[in-house]
């Protein structure tokens, strides 16, 4: 048994959430979305915390998990960078934005997080938005047509912690 609990708001949320479904076991992938947003990512404690609410077999619930990329099984920090490397991306510059990445807070390497909490990088396959590319999804934003110069600055803001915009960068 593990002592994790949903705050106030976020057990309110749930309960709002069991009402679309017939059963308490098809709302599992948003609830396991609404643990994400607590607690940053799915650790073990957090997964057995959601099989005991949705009364669902714990291992039935790591490997639903474990199959979608979107649910994070590891701390991803802050800010989650997750560039998109396929065909239309890359020939329109993710490399490049690759190359910032690793100059700007020193990782290349994919799952890597920065010693301060503050970064990871995840290379993902098309993230559905070719007509933007080069498209990074930094959480659960898109940030697109960027290309190096204004993704450097992006990357500052988010580093100084300031307020930043969504959406088409060029
Ligand atoms: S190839 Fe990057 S969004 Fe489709």
């Amino acid at each position: 048994m593990t002592d994790l609990k949903f705050t106030a708001e976020r057990k309110q949320q749930f309960d709002e959430l069991l009402t679309h479904y017939e059963t308490k076991a098809s709302a599992l992938l948003p609830v396991l979305r609404l643990a994400q947003e607590q607690w940053g990512y799915l650790k073990p404690e957090v997964m057995d915390y959601v099989a005991n609410l949705l009364e669902l077999c714990p291992r039935h619930v790591r490997e639903v998990a474990s199959f979608y990329v979107m649910l994070k099984k590891q701390d991803m920090g802050k800010h989650c960078l997750q560039v998109c490397t396929n065909i239309t991306c890359c020939m329109m510059g993710s490399d490049d934005l690759l190359k910032v990445i690793e100059e700007e807070l020193g990782l290349s390497e994919s799952m890597q997080l920065t010693a301060d909490g503050q970064f990871s990088l995840m290379p993902v396959q098309c993230l559905g938005s070719c007509d933007t590319a080069p498209v990074v999804q930094v959480n659960e934003d898109y940030y697109e047509k960027l290309n190096p110069e204004v993704f450097r600055s992006l990357l500052k803001k988010l580093k100084d912690g300031q307020k930043t915009e969504p959406g088409r960068q060029t």
